[in-house]
């Protein structure tokens, strides 16, 4: 199979270089038997950066050219984690990306161009690549009626149709203090393409593998 990973910038970051390793063996065992593809988010990193250059008034274009570079950074780490079973080179675009792959290679990518998410760069890729599957690993563990952080009475859905999660990612953002765990753009490409999706805690190590081939319990996104 052919495997896209969205990987969360806060998966990776805070942890230590063991931790890390685990993280790359995992990556390793999956590539073994399938094409495999992660486009790491910024996490921390990139808010932290960003806040202060908005403050210092950069304008929004230059904050996302900031953020990509931080999604870089972080890919640099998984790629180092990740030894002879990656290439040493961020992919500058979807071509480049499909071209580095190889069977037991981890081609590992950040962000492309401003004014969208690495979800939406992982979408893409998957459409690029021909994905069996685009596996959103993030720190919520799944899709939720609304932001479980702020609202306790927020509710998982187990499954969504295409054009469910896109009419949630597009309200969603609209509304001030809620966050979406998918961009509206990375919902529409998964939407136009009818991409098989899931969105499961990145965190834990075993998701990487039930995301792709199921028995996780986070949503699954379906044409029906
Ligand atoms: P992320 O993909 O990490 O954004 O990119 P996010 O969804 O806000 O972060 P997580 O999922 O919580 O970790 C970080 C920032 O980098 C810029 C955007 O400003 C984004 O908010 N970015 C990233 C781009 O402009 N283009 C890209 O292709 C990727």
């Amino acid at each position: 199979m052919i495997l896209v990973y969205s990987l969360g910038g806060s998966i990776l970051a805070g942890r230590d270089a063991q931790s890390l390793k685990g993280y790359a063996q995992a990556l390793k065992e999956l590539a073994s038997e399938h094409r495999i593809f992660v486009v790491v988010g910024g996490g921390k990193i990139a808010r932290e950066y960003i806040a202060k250059a908005r403050a210092l008034g950069a304008s929004e274009v230059f904050c996302d050219l900031i953020g990509i570079g931080a999604t870089k950074l972080n890919a640099s780490l998984l790629i180092a984690a990740l030894e002879k079973n990656t290439r040493q080179e961020i992919p500058d675009s979807y071509a480049q990306a499909a071209a580095l792959s190889a069977p037991g290679i981890v081609v590992v990518m950040g962000g492309l161009s401003p004014g969208q998410t690495t979800d939406a760069v992982s979408a893409m890729l998957a459409e690029y690549v021909g994905a069996d599957k685009l596996i959103i690993a993030t720190s919520v563990d799944g899709v939720y009626t609304a932001d479980p952080e702020v609202d306790p009475s927020a509710r998982k859905y187990e499954r969504l149709t295409h054009a469910e999660l896109a009419d949630m990612a597009m309200q969603t953002d609209m509304k001030a203090g809620s966050r979406s765990p998918i961009d509206p753009l990375a919902a529409k490409i998964i939407q136009r393409s009818l991409i098989p999706t899931s969105v499961v805690l990145g965190k834990n190590l075993e998701n990487l593998k039930r995301g792709a081939l199921g028995g996780h319990d986070g949503t699954e996104i379906r044409p029906e």
